[in-house]
């Protein structure tokens, strides 16, 4: 698995029109101007040998290995730093040039440990690989002169380590953490023999610095200097599946590489159109949990959640969750009974869920986690152009000049994402960050932002629809835009609302809190500055207004034309991998796929004849209504797949109450989760690597999932469902996903086109993908909407109901960090949490003092939802009034004080605004100590009484 054969330089950097003829080793080639002579030199199928450059990265030319000869010119130049140029005659092997380059390479070797031209654990080292490419065969040179070779190993980083007696010094890792993840945490120190890679100035170690652990560094090495731990461990990988990463909406392609049946390490593939070959420290190495011990691999029931498990056979527990279904339907009705499916599942797997509530429950009770993230971005964007999803693809940034993030963090939640936004921020483009929060963004190493609008929580739509205001009343529509594109009629009335005075930034300075002076340069700038994205995230739609706010966005774009073509666009920044594709799939109680109510008789005659069943044309229950109806008495049965509703709903009380009032809650899951403490039914699902199947990212790219490993409890989830669903009578016998995705395809407009062998062809495809678009659609909305003309909406702002006030004055609000995801079920089994070991509450220093608590306090965080405690963190990220935190932690459940409001449109959870109170505390508070000892009783796990199969 040598890297020589990996790196592909094909497709030159350069787009430039004119092209250039010259000669290579006697082959014409032609290329664009401007490429390097190594790039058309691979063009004409030529190898120069090199070691400095890299195809991810801009040429360099420090190594001096790719040495060419340029006829009527002298010396020697570097090819990878030579532009081709017309009528050039250019010559790659001489014995002059295999003379350069076999010297460099003797100098490089001759600094280096002994065994380098033998190592074996060096399997994919360029310097091996080069050294046997130039001819060296022996050294001349002893190691009595002075050498690198005594550097100490760095092992402070969990997942790789650095050795410096292996740097060549070739820069290629400091290149790689500036260009590709652009965070600048390495450097070269020293000059000449004394210079050395560095993590940073002011650290020792890379632990210490500000590498943030993308991998970039280690992918780039091209020795084993930087080397993953895991191949230290375990031995060079031998064979490889491409797969699609578990963690964000980014959904990125890596190549699991694996030795037998055990993970090695995951490499970012480099053509994958999501991550184009970056990666973040989640995805990259954070994989630990999907072999962790916490891992429960036998089916388990109890008769009661108060009871002790017993692990039986898949039959019996099936068996067991089945007949409880049915009794339950048969005394309580058909509606007593429901599902949530799992934004982590596959497509596949999510759409099997939807398929056993409709047509084998009988009802359309069935939600999904979507529902806590992205259900205004699915109602909000639907009521603006038409359907239910991000506008662009991620390459579209490239061509943006101005970025507008309003309530998202990129660095910590879709970071390899955000590293090509960086990089677009240092080409020149500018930022617009609307956050309440001093996020990473709004200063990072060669990015500022322009404009940062810290407005107080809960009055997004204040702050876009004075946005719009400036924009309408000072001239700056895209008239002709409008005119040609949108319902004039819905622009005027809202021209008309956005005019008013009352909506002016003067005017709302007094509710969003923000200098309004800024406002209107901010919205000048997105008008006027060139192409206009807007990207969003959580901070947008979880909120009692979500949904409005996403309608507010979707009129900015609107209103300025920024919508139907590359470097624009509406883009929600989608939580979790497969979030889109659960929306997509049918997991709403009102939609089947693509986004069609269940109240429409030809869409539920297509299912219905495909079925084979009578399906309900009422919407069933929401997850938030299942609770009510729980703790009423009329739901009685709960199947949950891949989802910890007791950490991730808001409400924390609400939901566990409805939980307990249940008679049967089947818990499907890698581990058991908090929820699974009020489960009688533990089916063991399996994890991303154990199945086939396909994730839907944030830019609608269908990207494949490939099993790379055995089911660890021996099914993947869908075959758990279907199992579940023939328990129950459904006639349900799919050899294999793709079967399930024909069937997708079959009643589902936007996927038809969609199948494994043209994911096969194509790598991956974003939907629509049909007749219309056969090779999928990268930007939607391209000279007509979705739903025709596009619909301006008038974007009142309310005030939400949860005020601050003297028992409550400050306002809680929440994120994610880069090293944990969600609820951290996953991450907190992994080495990541040496970076965040416990959620901690950013207050800023004034009202820290106020109170008299000090950095690293224990303190208690009330609302009037109920109380927690964690310790506190003194910064200026947050402004006075402000307190936030995280919530991967069960510890914390900072949900316990997360009110019950929720977007008027679609019960999605206002987590993002709680007022609160703090105070000095002592430790964990009463509930938090009665909770620990909960957990550690519901599970316990009787002696195994039945073998499972
Ligand atoms: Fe061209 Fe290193 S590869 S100088």
């Amino acid at each position: 698995m040598s890297l020589i054969q990996e790196i592909d330089f094909g497709t030159p950097k350069s787009k430039a029109e004119k092209e250039v003829t010259l000669t290579i080793d006697g082959r014409r080639v032609s290329v664009p101007e401007g490429t390097s002579i190594m790039r058309a030199a691979m063009d004409a199928g030529i190898q120069v040998p090199k070691l400095c450059a890299t195809d991810m990265l801009d040429s360099f030319g420090s190594c001096r290995i790719c040495v060419v000869e340029i006829a009527g010119r002298n010396g020697t130049p570097a090819s990878c730093t030579t532009p081709a140029m017309e009528g050039m005659s250019v010559t790659t092997q001489t014995e002059r040039l295999k003379r350069i380059r076999k010297g460099v390479m003797e100098l490089y070797i001759s600094d280096h440990p002994l065994d380098c031209l033998t190592c074996a654990a060096n399997g994919d080292c360029e310097l091996q690989d080069m050294a046997g490419a130039v001819g060296l065969r022996e050294v001349r040179y002893g190691y009595d002169g002075e050498n690198h070779l005594a550097k100490e190993k760095d092992q402070s980083n969990p997942y790789f380590q650095f050795d410096p007696a292996k740097c060549i010094v070739c820069s290629r890792c400091v290149r790689a953490c500036e260009e590709v993840q652009g965070t600048f945490a390495l450097t070269i120190e020293g000059r000449g023999f004394d210079s050395q890679v560095s993590a940073g100035m002011m650290s020792d170690n890379f632990f210490s610095s500000e590498c943030v652990s993308c991998g970039a560094c280690v992918q780039a090495c091209p020795t084993a200097t930087l080397e993953e731990k895991s191949v230290i461990q375990i031995g060079l990988p031998e064979h490889s599946v491409v797969t699609t990463c578990a963690y964000c909406g980014v959904g990125c392609s890596f190549k699991a590489e694996m030795r037998g049946e055990e993970l090695v390490r995951m490499v970012p593939y480099k053509d994958g159109k999501a991550n184009r070959g970056h990666s973040c420290v989640k995805g990259r190495f954070a994989l630990g949990y999907a072999t962790h011990k916490d891992r429960i691999l036998k089916p388990m029931i109890r008769a009661t959640y108060k009871d002790e498990w017993r692990e039986v056979s898949w039959d019996e527990a099936l068996g067991f969750a089945a007949s409880k279904i049915k009794e339950i339907q048969a005394k309580y009705g058909r509606g007593s009974v429901g599902a949530i499916s799992s934004s982590r599942c596959t497509n596949e797997e999510v759409y099997l869920v939807q398929k056993l509530v409709r047509a084998g429950f009988g009802n359309n009770n069935i939600d999904t986690c979507a529902r806590v993230c992205h259900s205004p971005t699915g109602y909000g964007l639907s009521t603006a152009f038409g359907t239910s999803a991000g506008t662009q693809d991620f390459d579209s940034v490239e061509n943006s000049d101005v970025i507008l993030v309003i309530g998202a963090n990129p660095t910590d939640g879709h970071p390899v994402f955000a590293s090509r936004m960086k990089k677009r921020l240092r080409e020149g483009a500018k930022l617009i960050v609307i956050d309440p929060r001093r996020i990473d963004l709004v200063r990072t190493p060669h990015v500022e932002a322009e404009y940062h609008l810290p407005l107080t929580p809960g009055t997004n739509v204040a702050m876009m629809t004075a946005l719009a205001h400036v924009i309408v009343t000072e001239g700056l529509m895209a008239e002709e835009f409008i005119r040609d594109r949108c319902d004039w009629e819905a622009f005027q009335d809202w021209a008309t609302f956005v005019s008013d005075e009352s909506r002016s930034p003067e005017a709302v300075a007094k509710i969003t809190g923000v200098d309004p002076d800024l406002v209107r340069k901010a919205a000048r700038l997105y008008a006027t500055g060139g192409n206009g994205a807007i990207y969003y995230g959580l901070g947008v739609t979880e909120h009692s207004q979500g949904s409005t706010t996403v309608m507010a966005i979707a009129n900015l774009a609107m209103v300025t034309g920024n919508i139907g073509r590359r470097g624009v666009g509406v883009n929600p920044l989608r939580g979790q991998n497969n979030v889109q594709g659960a929306c997509d799939m049918g997991s709403f109680p009102h939609e089947f796929t693509g986004y069609r109510h269940v109240s429409r008789d030809d869409v539920r005659e297509t299912f219905e004849s495909l079925w084979k069943v009578k399906i309900d044309n009422e919407p069933g229950l929401r997850i938030p209504n299942m609770f009510d109806a729980a703790v009423d008495g009329t739901f009685k049965g709960l199947y949950v797949q891949g989802e910890d509703i007791l950490q991730s709903d808001p409400d924390t009380k609400h939901v566990s109450a409805g939980l307990d009032a249940l008679e049967l809650l089947i818990v499907q899951d890698l581990f058991l989760n908090e929820t699974a403490n009020y489960a009688n039914v533990f089916l063991p699902g399996s994890s991303f690597l154990e199945k086939d199947g396909t994730f839907t990212n944030a830019e609608r790219r269908i990207n494949r999932v490939r099993k790379v490993m055995s089911p660890k409890s021996g099914y993947a989830d869908w075959e758990i469902t279907q199992r579940l669903a023939q328990e129950i009578g459904m006639d349900m016998n799919y050899s294999h996903p793709s079967e399930i995705m024909d069937e997708i395809s079959k009643v589902t407009p936007t996927f038809a086109n969609v199948s494994y062998a043209l994911l096969e062809k194509e790598g991956s495809v974003q939907w629509p993908c049909n007749e219309e678009h056969p090779e999928g659609t990268p930007t939607m909305h391209i000279g007509e909407f979705m739903r025709g003309k596009g619909n301006f909406v008038v974007t009142e702002y309310v005030a939400t109901d949860e005020r601050t006030g003297p028992r409550f004055p400050l306002l809680l609000t929440t994120g994610r960090i880069l090293s944990q995801y969600n609820v951290g079920a996953q991450t907190r089994r992994t080495d990541n949490v040496v970076w965040h070991d416990q959620d901690l509450l950013e207050i800023h220093p004034h009202d820290a003092e106020m109170r008299g608590v000090r950095d690293g306090d224990w303190v208690k965080l009330d609302s009037r939802a109920g109380s927690t405690s964690l310790r506190a963190k003194l910064t200026d990220r947050v402004a006075v009034g402000v307190v936030y935190t995280t919530f991967h932690h069960p510890m914390t459940q900072v949900n316990v004080i997360t009110t019950d409001f929720s977007d008027w449109a679609t019960n999605c959870p206002e987590y993002k605004v709680t007022a609160v109170q703090i105070s000095p505390s002592n430790g964990p508070t009463e509930w938090q100590e009665e909770y620990r000892e909960l957990t550690e009783d519901s599970r316990r796990i009787a002696p195994i009484l039945d073998a499972a199969e």
